[in-house]
């Protein structure tokens, strides 16, 4: 099994920002690229796998052989999510989803007043990993956490909280690495141990990654 250690696997993924509207014209949205996640759809792909990509707004190629739903909000990527996870055998969560959503999505282009002032009130996205992860039978889980500080400590705590079997955690304050960058490095956690898995660029860093979650997925399967 070493060159196409995802054979038989049916592997979902999601990818890039998401966009919460405001109006018609407007969004909050983020900075994210979407080639980490892309760049593992392709390397999944590669390895073997049926590969599902729900991927947010981005501006990039469909690798070759991968699958994709394009969803532009949360609550989209969320039920693009829902409704093929039963069948997944892995799921990656490699989006960079809006945390919060305007309350209300205004009918018409919202007008400028008067005041100097604007409040835009916002409610909480559902979290798509955690949901995944609380399921019964339940694929192999695998989250990335971009941090700027104490990586390997809010790392931990998410994989525990969130219940999830591998996190991947890069530092975005790093100087080339992570968001829209072509170059990443990953502490990668599960939750009996860890590996680093040094700077490289984000093709090659794609397939170590899924090499690891392969091998660990197939530990938990063996048993
Ligand atoms: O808590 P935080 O947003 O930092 O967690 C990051 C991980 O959770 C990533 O894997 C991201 O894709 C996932 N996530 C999600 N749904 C959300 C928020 C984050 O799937 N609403």
């Amino acid at each position: 099994p070493q060159t196409q250690p995802l054979a038989g696997i049916k592997l979902m993924l999601t990818a890039g920002p998401t966009r919460e509207a405001l109006d018609p014209v407007r969004f909050i949205s983020n900075h994210s690229s979407g080639k980490m996640g892309f760049a593992l759809a392709h390397a999944a792909a590669r390895l073997g796998a049926e590969v599902t990509l729900v991927s947010g707004p981005v501006a990039l190629a469909t690798p070759t052989g991968v699958t994709r739903i394009d969803v532009e909000s949360a609550a989209q990527m969320h039920a693009a999510v829902m409704q093929d996870i039963a069948r997944q055998h892995i799921f990656i969560a490699c989006a960079a989803v809006a945390d919060y959503a305007p309350k209300t999505v205004a009918e018409h282009k919202i007008k400028k007043t008067q005041s100097d002032a604007m409040v835009i009130e916002l409610t909480k996205n559902p979290d798509i990993v955690a949901d995944v992860a609380a399921r019964e039978n339940k694929p192999f889980t695998v989250g990335f956490a971009a941090e700027t500080r104490d990586l390997e400590q809010y790392a931990r705590d998410k994989l525990n909280r969130k219940k999830l079997d591998m996190i991947a955690a890069n530092n975005v304050a790093a100087a080339g690495q992570g968001f829209n960058s072509d170059s990443n490095a990953l502490t990668v956690l599960w939750p009996t141990g860890k590996t680093e898995l040094p700077l490289a660029g984000k093709s090659e860093l794609a397939i170590l990654l899924l090499t690891l979650i392969a091998e660990k997925y197939h530990d938990t399967h063996r048993a």
